[in-house]
């Protein structure tokens, strides 16, 4: 990971990390006052979000926040469409506020989490460069995405203007270091998955002559496109990305997140149930393509009860198998453990390759030279995000098990991995409002 962080940050398609400037050079720091919005458009769900800034960092008062799933015929629908239906949803959060008594009735301010890759030609603007995760708008790619809403508020009638343009790791890591300065970088591990942490300048090859005042920039790694010829790529992950909406694409995300694993599972299940007399007969919808949602095979894996009956009411649920033998649910669980462990160990890796990359992995720095317990290692803090993570108890247990792994405890004791609820939301809220006008 770190070598192909450096080949990134070197040239523009140095590496299939794509190693994107934020222009995100100041991250906020408590003074911001005001009241600020945020739209994040993620991988399933979509949220409007009120923020307000009293200028003291304990003091974020996020006073209203509205979540829905997007409706799955706009993730491949067109962009007036997409569009159309965020600025809507803003509009009717705006109405709810009334007259407003205590909101301003000047122009609002908003940031835009849009959690997608897109090459920003400023803090407020950027186009995208591809889809991932299950949306594919073919008329969007090429188009500035900040641009694209700015349109479609003003067909609504709002007054209301893009500030920022954030992915969603760098709303997380907004937020985290807000509250935590000792925050390095940030990482989703959700419906797709991603990092992004804060690079010296002169370490950004590729943008040679651009300075900022702070010598730094957040670079959104856009990792789930991580590839490396080291990483073993079992049958089930050569078809599954052959079957996906985005072929050749995002190598480590689709081995990695959310959107996947279920999928995983699915696969291997199918084939011990072709290969062998496991279910007695193959059910026809073991066969559906993304039939088997992640939380549904989280709840297979982490079912505790003697007989496995969650697991038996999933299989039947889900793929219409009666009756299970026990046998065969142990087999299950089986599979959603190593589905699982190989995600959080691959993403653990990931963080290790960060750490390595601006030298908080313990490696440099030995002060006496006898063993890597005598490292001084600064404290290094880890935003997190993200329902796998976040809800996936045996995911966030094997990804800190991997950790410790790797690092030593010793080290691994110094890296603090945490959970920024909302990150990406109010994240986003507050680089609108560093960097309002
Ligand atoms: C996108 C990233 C995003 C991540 C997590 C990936 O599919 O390419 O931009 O940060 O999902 O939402």
């Amino acid at each position: 990971m770190a070598v192909e962080m450096h080949a990134g940050l070197a040239s523009e398609g140095g590496s299939k990390l794509k190693m994107l400037l934020t222009f995100v050079d100041n991250l906020p720091n408590g003074t911001e006052r005001g009241t600020y919005y945020a739209l994040h458009l993620g991988g399933t769900n979509f949220r409007v979000l009120r923020v307000h800034l009293n200028g003291q960092r304990s003091s974020i008062f996020e006073d209203e926040v509205e979540r829905q799933p997007i409706p799955e015929h706009l993730m491949t629908s067109t962009s007036e469409e997409l569009f159309d239906f965020i600025a809507s949803s803003l509009k009717e959060f705006i109405a709810k506020e009334g007259d407003g008594s205590n909101i301003s009735t000047s122009r609002r301010e908003l940031g835009f989490t849009f959690s997608f890759p897109v090459k920003q030609m400023s803090v407020s603007s950027g186009i995208l460069i591809k889809w991932t995760k299950a949306f594919s708008i073919v008329n969007m790619v090429g188009r500035d995405v900040a641009a694209c809403l700015q349109e479609a508020l003003a067909r609504k009638g709002l007054d209301v203007r893009v500030a920022a343009l954030v992915n969603d790791t760098v709303g997380t890591l907004a937020l985290g270091h807000y509250h935590d300065p000792d925050t390095v970088a940030a990482i989703i591990i959700g419906t797709g998955t991603n990092a992004c942490y804060l690079e010296r300048i002169d370490a950004i090859i590729k943008c040679q002559g651009l300075l900022t005042a702070s010598g730094r920039m957040v670079v959104n790694m856009e990792w789930g496109n991580f590839w490396s010829s080291h990483l073993p790529r079992t049958s089930y992950d050569i078809d599954l990305d052959a079957e996906s909406p985005n072929p050749n694409d995002q190598g480590f995300e689709k081995m990695i997140s959310g959107m996947y694993l279920g999928d995983i599972v699915r696969r291997v299940i199918l084939r011990m149930s072709m290969e062998s007399d496991m279910f007695e007969l193959v059910s026809p919808k073991l066969k559906i393509p993304f039939i088997l949602r992640t939380p549904l095979m989280a709840a297979m894996h982490e079912d505790n009860s003697p007989d496995l009956r969650e697991v038996a009411r999933i299989l039947k649920e889900v793929f219409e198998i009666p009756e299970v033998p026990m046998k065969a649910r142990k087999i299950v669980v089986k599979v959603c453990d190593v589905v699982t462990r190989r995600a959080a160990r691959l993403a653990a890796a990931g963080i290790v390759g960060i750490l390595k990359k601006i030298g908080r992995d313990g490696s440099g720095g030995i002060t006496g030279g006898r063993s890597r317990s005598d490292t001084k290692m600064r404290r290094t803090v880890v935003a997190i995000e993200g329902g796998l993570y976040s809800s996936y108890s045996l995911f966030s247990e094997y990804l800190h098990e991997a950790l410790n792994e790797i690092l030593g405890e010793d080290i691994a004791k110094h890296v603090i991995i945490k959970v920024t609820e909302d990150g990406s939301g109010i994240g986003t809220a507050l680089l609108a409002a560093s960097f309002s006008s």
